[in-house]
């Protein structure tokens, strides 16, 4: 609605750059996975529309499951300490996982995630990202396919929220300060 567009500052990404790289990755993955079956696990809630996206531009059978994980109380992002909420429902064991992200942040939780996958047996583990921001990861995280690098600023929409709102946007956009007062959350 023309309400929400009044709360973003600059559209980073249109749905077509966003596609384009997509299916950009697609063949890449495509050609690293070629003749497997891989398990794609997205991370609820952002990653729900780079997940449905990557699927369905994957020429390669596949399978899907999600994970859903949080900060215990409000430290996530200084303490990397995460929860499971929801565990996936399919044995890693033997397989071809590759984990779908919308933003690689700080890191912490992809890191913290691939440690706790680490014992679970995947043949394989991959990771891709839609976004990652270069200048705010005081991690260092093995990713095997980044969509794009973006400058150090608040962005919402393809999946990434403000207190969970503007998930649904086509674009990927930079809030406006005002809207969080001036102070990033999280
Ligand atoms: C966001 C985003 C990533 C994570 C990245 O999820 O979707 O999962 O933060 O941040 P990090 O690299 O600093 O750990 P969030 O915890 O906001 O939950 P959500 O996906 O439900 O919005
Ligand atoms: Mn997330
Ligand atoms: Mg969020």
């Amino acid at each position: 609605t023309a309400d929400v567009q009044g709360d973003l500052e600059d559209i980073l990404l249109t749905p077509e750059q966003i596609s384009t790289r997509i299916a950009e990755i697609a063949r890449e993955i495509e050609s690293d996975l070629e003749g497997e079956t891989p398990l794609l696990v997205g991370v609820l809630r952002g990653a729900v529309m780079v997940m449905a996206d990557l699927s369905r531009e994957l020429r390669l059978p596949l399978e899907m499951d999600w994970m859903a994980v949080s900060s215990y109380g409000n430290d996530h992002k200084s303490s990397g300490v995460v929860k499971i909420l929801k565990d996936l429902d399919t044995a890693m064991e033997g397989r071809h996982v590759l984990i779908v992200e919308d933003i690689v942040d700080s890191g912490l939780t992809l890191s913290w995630l691939l440690e706790n996958f680490r014992s679970r047996g995947a043949q394989s583990l991959r990771v891709m990202t839609l976004l990652r921001k270069p200048d705010a990861m005081t991690v260092d995280v093995p990713l095997d396919y980044v969509g794009f690098d973006i400058p150090n600023k608040f962005v919402v929409g393809y999946g990434l929220d403000y207190a969970n709102r503007y998930r649904s946007l086509t674009s990927v956009a930079v809030l406006k300060p005002e809207v969080y007062g001036g102070n990033p959350p999280e």
